[in-house]
C-alpha cells in the first residue's frame, strides 16, 4: 500500500494547483522582463519618436500591472496546496518558520515590486529624484525574481524545458539594462546613438 504522503503528492488536485502556479509564474516572468525592457525605453526615450512618450509610459504600466497580477495568482496558488502547508505568513515573510532561501528571493522581489507600484500613485508627494531612486529598486527586484525563477524551475524539475525561453526574455532585458547605464559618449563611440544636430 502506498504511503498517504505519496498519495497526497500525486493527488490530481495538487497537480492542477501546481500547474496553475507554474503557468502564472511563467507569464509573470515573461511580463516582468518585458516591463523592465519597456521601462528602459520610457526613461531613455529610445522609442518616443515612434510611439510618443505617453503611449510608451502607458504600455509600461499595463505590463507592470499584468506582472503583478500573474505574480499574485502564482503566489496565492500555494495556499490551495494540500501536500505542503503554505500560510499567508510563510508567503509574505522571508525565511520564517524554516522558510527556504529560494522562496525568500521571490517574496522580497515581489514585495519590492508592490512598493514600487504603490509609490507611482504617491509620486506627487516625492521630489522626482527621490521617486526615481525608489523606482530604481525595480532592478534589484527583477534580479531577485530572476534568481527565484531559476531556482524555482530547478526545484520543480522544469529547468530543462524552460531555460531557453527564460534566456530569450532575460538576455535582451540585460543588454538594455547595461546599455541604459553606459555613459552616452561610449554609446556614441560605438555608433549606437547619434548626437542631436
Ligand atoms: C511571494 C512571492 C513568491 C513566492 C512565495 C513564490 C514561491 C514559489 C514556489 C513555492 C515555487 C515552486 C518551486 C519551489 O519550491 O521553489 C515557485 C516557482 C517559480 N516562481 Fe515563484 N514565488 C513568488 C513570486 C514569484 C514571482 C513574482 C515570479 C515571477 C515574476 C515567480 C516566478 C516563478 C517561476 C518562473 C517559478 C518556476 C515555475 C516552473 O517550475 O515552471 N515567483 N515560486
Amino acid at each position: 500500500m502506498l504511503h498517504p504522503f505519496v498519495l497526497a503528492i500525486n493527488s490530481p488536485h495538487d497537480t492542477g494547483v501546481r500547474q496553475d502556479a507554474a503557468l502564472s509564474a511563467r507569464l509573470a516572468y515573461a511580463l516582468m522582463c518585458l516591463t523592465l525592457s519597456w521601462g528602459i525605453l520610457v526613461s531613455t526615450g529610445w522609442v518616443h519618436r515612434m510611439t510618443g512618450r505617453q503611449a510608451t509610459r502607458n504600455s509600461h504600466m499595463v505590463l507592470a500591472t499584468l506582472t503583478l497580477a500573474f505574480g499574485l495568482i502564482h503566489v496565492w496558488s500555494f495556499l490551495f496546496l494540500t501536500d505542503v502547508h503554505f500560510t499567508i505568513v510563510k508567503l509574505t515573510i522571508p525565511m520564517v518558520n524554516g522558510g527556504l532561501f529560494r522562496h525568500a528571493t521571490g517574496i522580497v522581489g515581489y514585495e519590492l515590486m508592490i512598493a514600487i507600484a504603490v509609490s507611482v500613485g504617491f509620486q506627487r508627494y516625492f521630489s522626482y529624484r527621490r521617486w526615481l531612486f525608489l523606482h530604481r529598486f525595480a532592478y534589484p527586484a527583477v534580479a531577485l525574481l530572476v534568481v527565484h525563477s531559476f531556482l524555482g524551475a530547478m526545484a520543480n524539475g522544469h529547468l530543462e524545458v524552460l531555460w531557453l525561453a527564460g534566456l530569450t526574455f532575460f538576455v535582451p532585458m540585460a543588454v538594455m539594462a547595461v546599455l541604459r547605464f553606459m555613459p552616452s559618449r561610449v554609446l556614441m563611440g560605438a555608433g549606437l546613438v547619434e548626437e542631436d544636430a
